[in-house]
């Protein structure tokens, strides 16, 4: 096993799983020092390619976007989301994961759960590729955005599917909005670490898009919390740019390249 993965696994009941998502080299790198998990996602879609779902990211999106990543990764792992359409049944699942592991020397990818493509990760487990699986709110197989487990009926059919990811191999799985109560049970339930976003405090980590966090995508739900106000500090520094420009003040003598 990838001695990352082994070290995931280990935090389990220990200490908690920091992870964001980077799309580029400069903020991975930043990301790398403080990060356990990368994750490349297909959220950008929304944030970079003001797309409305995640639906049309295609595999090149993904691939160039992780050789940029990588490029800022020493220590984390690196985790690939596979676009929608590109796991639809286990064939194409093996060819396109191994063309992601191959052209981007990532640790992991990850794949969204439909509560039927099990066997799909057994596959490429099998093929020695890791996998993290995704339940609770799946963008790519749900239209509409809604809590998920808020009943015990619902509770359970999470908890099994879960279980099924878990014993198909995944090393961990994200729970994406998922109430409490529920992440809290799936969480005691799995020997592997469940990775949260907008499913409360009782997961084994964390991940934000690190766009909404930093408050640049514009993409306030209740669960991002801002720890940054980018957007602001990003135009301040453009308006004192474009003053400096106007009046004549940039580029100075000292920008000058010969001095004069
Ligand atoms: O695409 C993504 O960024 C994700 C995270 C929200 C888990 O899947």
């Amino acid at each position: 096993m990838n001695k990352k993965i082994r070290e995931i696994l280990n935090k389990k009941n220990k200490t908690k799983i920091v992870s964001l998502t980077a799309y580029s080299k400069n903020v991975a790198n930043i990301l790398d020092k403080h990060c356990d998990i990368v994750l490349v996602g297909d959220s950008m879609a929304n944030v970079l390619y003001d797309h409305k779902n995640t639906h049309m990211i295609t595999l090149n999106n993904i691939i160039q976007h992780t050789m940029s990543v990588k490029g800022g990764i020493k220590n984390s792992l690196l985790v690939v989301d596979m676009p929608k359409g590109t796991y639809k049944n286990t064939k194409i699942a093996k060819k396109n994961a191994k063309l992601v592991m191959k052209l981007t020397k990532c640790d992991a990818i990850k794949i969204e759960s439909n509560n039927k493509n099990f066997k799909i990760i057994r596959e490429l487990i099998r093929e020695k590729i890791p996998v993290m699986g995704h339940i609770g709110y799946t963008p790519q197989f749900k239209k509409k955005f809604k809590i998920e487990g808020a009943s015990q009926k619902e509770a359970n059919k999470l908890l099994k599917e879960a279980r099924m990811i878990e014993k198909a191999g995944a090393f961990s799985i994200v729970l994406e909005c998922i109430a409490p109560n529920t992440a809290k049970l799936i969480t005691k339930n799995l020997k592997i670490p469940t990775i949260g976003i907008g499913s409360s405090v009782y997961c084994d980590g964390q991940i934000l898009v690190t766009d909404d966090m930093l408050g640049l995508s514009g993409f306030y739900p209740k669960f991002v919390k801002r720890f940054a106000s980018l957007n602001s500090e990003i135009e301040k520094a453009v308006k004192k740019y474009r003053n400096k420009v106007k009046l004549k003040k940039f580029p100075a003598k000292q920008n000058f390249l010969n001095g004069k």
